[in-house]
């Protein structure tokens, strides 16, 4: 093999496993990541590209005691007992369907059943299932919980941006050997992290994200996600 197609094989090869090797990790080891390491892995993911190079994104990195404090008062609220009139709280934005369809939705019915079997949870117990979904708010334990903004006025081209950034942070801290879990959750908690973290106004939550090494020894860390054949999501047309 020549020089050039050695490159490009080996290239090919470490952005391949960065990819596949990425997986939603819910459990996480307390060994800490340098914060050269994560203002590298940012740097390398805002190259991400973005319409007009607009560069929506902000992020709020949160370790120590920092982190430890909105865990904490995401916790409470999540926890706390509602009053039966008492409304429900409003999310940031509308991430999921408001209608649940065929197939999307036998997909997150199987995430979740199969996640709540790794766990060891029995169907209808709903105390566990909701104590593991608490453990977002811990950012599973991970040492660094990331908060990722985007400000009001942007429209939805800037989360189609937001998301190659995303995903940009995930294979980048793969590279490394660091694993990640992107969290929804937090924007039913938009609220009290606008108040934690000082977010102005002008910013809307789109996630948190868990940041840090796997703990390998973690039942739910063996969840393993199907995809779609090809079949089912590509046609080619060549005539
Ligand atoms: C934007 C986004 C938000 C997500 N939010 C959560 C979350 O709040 N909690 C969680 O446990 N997983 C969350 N996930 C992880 C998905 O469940 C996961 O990506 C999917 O099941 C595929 O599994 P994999 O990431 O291991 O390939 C989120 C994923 C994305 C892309």
């Amino acid at each position: 093999m020549n020089k050039q197609a050695s490159e490009t094989s080996s290239a090919q090869q470490a952005v391949d496993a960065a990819i596949v090797s990425r997986r939603s990790i819910r459990a996480f080891l307390p060994t800490p990541v340098a914060q050269e390491d994560i203002a590298r892995i940012l740097e390398v993911a805002a190259r991400a590209p973005s319409g007009a190079n607009m560069q929506p994104w902000k992020v709020y990195v949160l370790s120590g005691a920092a982190r430890q404090r909105l865990s904490r008062r995401i916790l409470d609220a999540y926890e706390t007992p509602k009053a039966p009139d008492a409304p429900a709280r409003t999310a940031s934005y509308t991430y999921y369907p408001r209608q649940w369809t065929a197939p999307f939705i036998e997909r997150r019915r199987k995430i979740g059943l199969d996640l709540y079997q790794l766990l060891g949870l029995e169907r209808g117990d709903t105390a566990g299932m909701a104590a593991q979904h608490g453990r977002n708010f811990q950012f599973f334990d991970a040492p660094v919980g990331l908060i990722f903004t985007i400000e009001r006025v942007l429209e939805q081209g800037s989360w189609l941006d937001y998301g190659m950034f995303l995903q940009n942070i995930m294979l980048a801290a793969r590279a490394r050997g660091l694993d990640t879990c992107p969290q929804a959750a937090f924007i039913h908690y938009h609220d009290i992290i606008r108040d934690e973290l000082g977010v102005p106004a002008s910013e809307m939550v789109v996630c948190g994200m868990a940041l840090g090494y796997a703990d390998p020894a973690k039942v739910e860390n063996r969840l393993s996600t199907e995809r779609e054949p090809l079949a089912g999501f590509v046609k080619f047309i060549a005539t």
